[in-house]
């Protein structure tokens, strides 16, 4: 059973396959800033992720073991309901590039149209993620190339298993 939150609750939404060191900045920089960080993993029925939700929840999991302000979850529908039923005050989102701007600053506004209490805290990554995303990450390893450093090690671990029994991803 999770523990009743208090203080300062934020969600950082988002599909999360698989996560990236990108991901796992922002986690840390959004944890150091408020009570508690909600890592919230999408249920879309619609996609065909690489890892399941509960493959992803297992290893944000695992990654953030060790730090008790970080929460792994999931959700479906709105966001903003999920996060009201979180009673969180803020959505984190990362901002790689000016090109993430438009679509962010999109989702900001609709959310706080749906949710005017809910505020959107973009945060940007460490500079030596801006060019990283999932998409890249899962190209390169189904090429062969390697994505050492871009992802945690439990994820490239993950990734190499998967390359046995997903032939797309056979280098
Ligand atoms: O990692 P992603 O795919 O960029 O995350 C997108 C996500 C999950 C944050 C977004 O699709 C979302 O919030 N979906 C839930 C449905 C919803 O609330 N849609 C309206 C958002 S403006």
């Amino acid at each position: 059973m999770v523990s009743k939150p208090s203080g300062r609750i934020a969600i950082y939404p988002g599909t999360f396959d698989p996560l990236t060191n990108g991901h796992v900045d922002i986690i840390q920089r959004g944890a150091s800033l408020f009570d508690r960080i909600v890592v919230a993993i999408l249920v879309n029925p619609e996609k065909k992720p690489l890892f399941s939700v509960a493959e992803r929840v297992d290893i944000t999991r695992a990654v953030f073991g060790g730090e008790s302000n970080v929460e792994v979850d999931t959700f479906d529908g709105l966001l903003v309901d999920y996060a009201k039923q979180r009673k969180a005050q803020v959505i984190v989102r990362g901002l790689r590039a000016i090109s993430d701007f438009e679509y962010e600053m999109q989702m900001a506004l609709m959310n706080r149209r749906l949710g005017p209490k809910l505020e959107t805290v973009l945060m940007m990554p460490s500079e030596s993620y801006t060019y990283l995303s999932s998409r890249l990450v899962k190209e390169v390893f189904a090429l062969g190339g390697s994505v050492n450093g871009l992802v945690p090690n439990l994820v490239e671990a993950r990734l190499a298993e998967k390359s046995g029994i997903v032939p797309s991803l056979q280098g």
